[in-house]
């Protein structure tokens, strides 16, 4: 997550966020596109992977939609909502297009592979239609576009990772990068589209992570967060049969230099090991920060979403996180209103809230996917009232915890990574700490500057951000 507010809609600071990292030269590059991205990390890496495969075929990027020959939105479905801002905004693509008739529209990601060829139907404007396992034949796409025929190419992979491909770092701090270690999900939570639009998991190969987190350091970044959607299933066998799994993935990446942050995201709580946290224990460049969705808080409810694992056991995780790693923060992702959902399963969602002491959550409502098992079997029958209200209130005790979290940290000293000038002023400074808080301090005129760890002791906070002030200069 780039901000740490709390927030109803996952990355909401990046959503519709537009690409454009390098300069263009117009001798080079025969054509400019213009990609725009929504959903989770995972989509905002695919378009740097996407970027990167244009760029090899002499396409160059524009943060500019009006001077671009190739519009592409790389989407998500997880919600209805995300998918309604997708068609928001295609229809003022459609718009553009009637003003410039040589302008090409594609639709990438993961609606593009729920909807597949039913997009150039329903949305006559849309030209490509690539899904995520399809990325390496947008060159030969665009060019039957190009040719006047529609173009589409939504097959899953088993084994697509796209190990090989650098990512192009967009809009990037120069700070921080995101590095996909696997892809798919093979969970099948009943009111999740995923593994429908990302197909089955597989896990990239260890030493081309490695190898990118190794070049990443070289260039001067100094925090890399692994990314999948189910991190700790992560398990690569090589050629020579040697395994990986994600403890010692992490820790293959901890040992490039203390120097690099290690962050990864997500764990499903079935998951995470004691060999995980051990790992993370034994490594200080591994950021002590556990985004761990909790769902709901009633078995009930969490047998009927498919999660596999009781309240018991998850609060049984959570001690055994407190006990290995003290001081680790916690977030949490939190559906209001699921399928049959009564008051007492909510109040079980507000006290294992309390129970574990987040930090930070986001927080939604329920929406119902096609196609997904709790589509075919459940009613959706909670009233969205309902749902409304239980989402304010779970809302109200995250701002709550988060307050109470913050206000534990004051008076004591974090290591923080700086990443910019803060968003209010550029006399500020604003990084993170280990445990993934956003802290904010005056810059004085210490010669700190951006990538750079500083000690900074806190002296004020509000629910979103400690403020402090650095020590030892
Ligand atoms: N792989 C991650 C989550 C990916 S989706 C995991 O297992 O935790 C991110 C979050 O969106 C989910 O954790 C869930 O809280 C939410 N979400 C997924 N499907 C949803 C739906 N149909 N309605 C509301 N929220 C949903
Ligand atoms: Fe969806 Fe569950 Fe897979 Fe997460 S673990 S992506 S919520 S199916
Ligand atoms: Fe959305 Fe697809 Fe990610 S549905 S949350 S972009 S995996």
């Amino acid at each position: 997550m780039q901000d740490l507010l709390i927030s109803k809609v996952q990355d909401e600071s990046r959503q519709g966020e537009a690409f454009a990292p390098f300069l263009n030269d117009p001798s080079v590059y025969r054509k400019k596109f213009y990609i725009e991205s929504y959903g989770c990390q995972m989509n905002f890496a695919d378009s740097e992977i996407v970027a990167s495969i244009l760029n090899n075929s002499g396409f160059g990027a524009t943060r500019n939609a009006e001077e671009a020959d190739l519009v592409f939105l790389n989407t998500c479905s997880i919600r209805e909502k995300a998918e309604q801002t997708v068609r928001k905004r295609l229809t003022e693509f459609r718009k553009a297009k009637q003003a410039r008739p040589g302008l090409l529209v594609g639709v990438l990601g993961c609606m593009a592979e729920r909807l597949k060829s039913k997009f150039l139907e329903e949305e006559k404007l849309v030209d490509i239609v690539v899904g995520p396992d399809a990325y390496r034949s947008l060159p030969g796409l665009i060019e039957e576009a190009e040719g006047g025929q529609k173009a589409v190419n939504v097959l899953l992979s088993r084994e697509e990772t796209y190990a090989d491909i650098a990512p192009v770092r967009l809009d990037s701090n120069g700070v921080s990068a995101f590095v996909s270690i696997m892809r798919g999900c093979n969970n099948m939570c009943s009111f999740c589209v995923v593994p429908f639009t990302r197909g089955r998991e597989r896990s990239r190969d260890a030493f081309s992570i490695v190898q990118e987190c190794e070049a990443l350091f070289n260039d001067g970044f100094k925090e890399v967060t692994l990314l999948g959607q189910n991190v700790d299933s992560y398990y690569f066998s090589g050629d020579n049969a040697e395994t990986v799994t994600f403890a010692m993935l992490l820790e293959m990446v901890a040992k490039i230099s203390p120097g690099l942050r290690v962050r990864f995201s997500t764990s499903h709580p079935k998951d995470i090991t004691d060999d995980v946290l051990h790992t993370m224990e034994k490594y200080e460049n591994i950021c002590k920060y556990i985004h761990l969705p909790v769902q709901s808080g009633s078995s009930r409810i969490l047998q009927l979403m498919n999660r596999t694992y009781t309240r018991e056991w998850y609060m049984a995780k959570i001690n055994r996180i407190r006990e290995i790693l003290p001081g680790c923060g916690i977030s949490s992702d939190i559906i209001a209103g699921f399928c049959t959902e009564t008051e007492e399963d909510h109040q079980d969602t507000l006290s294992i809230m309390q129970y574990s002491g987040y930090d930070l959550s986001y927080m939604f409502f329920y929406s119902e996917r096609p196609g997904t098992l709790a589509q075919r079997r459940y009613k959706d029958d909670i009233p969205e009232a309902v749902k409304k209200r239980r989402l304010q209130e779970i809302v109200d005790l995250q701002n709550a915890l988060s307050k109470q979290s913050n206000q534990k940290d004051l008076g004591k000293t974090f290591q923080v990574l700086i990443e910019g000038d803060s968003k209010k002023s550029d006399q500020d400074w604003m990084g993170r700490t280990s445990h993934n808080k956003v802290i904010v301090f005056p810059k004085h005129n210490y010669s700190l500057k951006k990538g750079d760890y500083a000690m900074v002791t806190v002296n004020d906070c509000t629910k979103a951000t400690l403020l402090g002030e650095v020590q030892n200069n």
